[in-house]
């Protein structure tokens, strides 16, 4: 039996030259598989005497052992390598630059809705809203631009077609904001029409408009923002100082130039656009539309069944995103809506 020490040496050796599990498997069997030398020790025992197949049995049990201990130690190696070898396969690289997490903003007309909003609610006006698909009485006829009136030429806009492709009758994206002028009179008179005096209308409306016109100072979807003031005593004075201040205070500037010149529309008499130069930027000094403005038509009045002899008002329309344009010295609008993040984030 004194072979026995041999051939755990052996096997010990034959264990750690087996350098994957595959192979130390292999080896395994050729001391303990089925016809592997300890199992034949084994089966040796059945020619001894009881007495010596006792002694034996003790021997060749512990050499069995010790070799499978050195099977086991080898098979936890192997399986620590191979756990080492895929860590430093699938190491992390520290040093290259993290994924990192952006930082949203708000767009530039967003930043001067906001602003617009602030100023204007800091002296009493409410803010009101409107659809942008809107019929053709709100958009035009009650804004006394009747069917077939020339103005309407000036307000070529988008058309929504039906399954067929034949135009949807009397809707259309408004062109400007001024049809939330005409709903919110509609719903003050009923709310207040049987009163002896009804309050004062005093509020603004943004939103999206749209028409058919793109340049550097046209977009073919753009924002305004309506102004309107009815009450027993309003007057063109009161436009003035309004509009006049509040530029002043949205551009935080004393010095901004501000000129208020004739115009026409068919819902103002009399009626007036509002220019602002730029202070910066490539077209410093330039003279900019941002408004077209009036005293309420009689007509418009009427039309919303509020008594012309009792009631006036102002209203204007602002362009945001020419407010904007100027407001950061840049000189195409159409930038605002191309959605380059490399021209937007200057904003944020
Ligand atoms: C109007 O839309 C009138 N509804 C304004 C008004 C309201 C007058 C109430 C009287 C009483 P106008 O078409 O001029 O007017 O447009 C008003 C402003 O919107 C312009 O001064 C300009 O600042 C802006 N604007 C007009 N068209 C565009 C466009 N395509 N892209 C960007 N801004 C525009
Ligand atoms: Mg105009």
């Amino acid at each position: 039996m004194q072979n026995l020490d041999q051939i755990i040496r052996q096997a010990s050796a034959d264990f750690s030259a087996a350098d994957d599990p595959d192979a130390l498997e292999q080896i395994k069997a050729r001391y303990l598989g089925k016809s592997g030398q300890i199992t034949g020790l084994l089966k040796g025992m059945a020619k001894l005497s009881p007495e010596e197949r006792k002694t034996a049995g003790l021997t060749i049990n512990r050499a069995k052992e010790a070799i499978e201990t050195a099977l086991n130690g080898r098979r936890e190696t192997l399986r620590r390598q191979a756990l080492e070898t895929r860590l430093a396969e699938e190491s992390i690289d520290v040093t290259l630059p993290g994924r990192k997490e952006c930082r949203g903003g708000l767009h530039p007309v967003t930043r001067s809705l906001e602003r617009i909003e602030t100023l204007f609610r800091s002296i009493g006006f409410e803010v009101a809203e409107g659809p942008e698909i809107e019929a053709d009485f709100q958009n035009f006829t009650a804004l006394n631009m009747p069917e077939g009136h020339p103005a309407r030429s000036m307000h070529d806009t988008f058309y929504l077609l039906d399954e067929k492709g034949n135009a949807v009758e009397d809707v259309l994206l408004r062109t400007h904001t001024s049809p939330i002028q005409v709903r919110y009179m509609q719903a003050h008179v009923e709310k207040y029409g049987h009163l002896e005096t009804m309050p004062d209308i005093r509020i603004i409306a943004p939103g999206r408009v749209y028409r058919v016109d793109s340049d550097a100072t046209h977009s073919p979807m753009f924002h305004q923002v309506e102004g309107l003031w009815i009450g027993e005593d309003v007057s063109m004075s009161d436009l003035k100082g309004i509009c006049a201040d509040f530029l002043r205070r949205f551009f935080e500037s004393d010095d901004l130039k501000v000129r208020f010149r004739p115009s026409f529309f068919p819902f103002t008499e009399p009626s007036a656009e509002i220019d602002v130069a730029f202070m910066s930027g490539a077209l410093k000094g330039r003279w900019l539309e941002i408004a077209g403005c009036g005293m309420v038509h009689p007509n418009v009045l009427r039309h919303v069944r509020i008594d012309p002899e009792k009631y006036t008002g102002f209203a204007f329309g602002m362009g945001m995103d020419r407010l904007t344009m100027l407001r950061y010295g840049v000189d195409d609008l159409r930038l605002f809506f191309d959605g380059d993040l490399r021209f937007l984030s200057q904003f944020v």
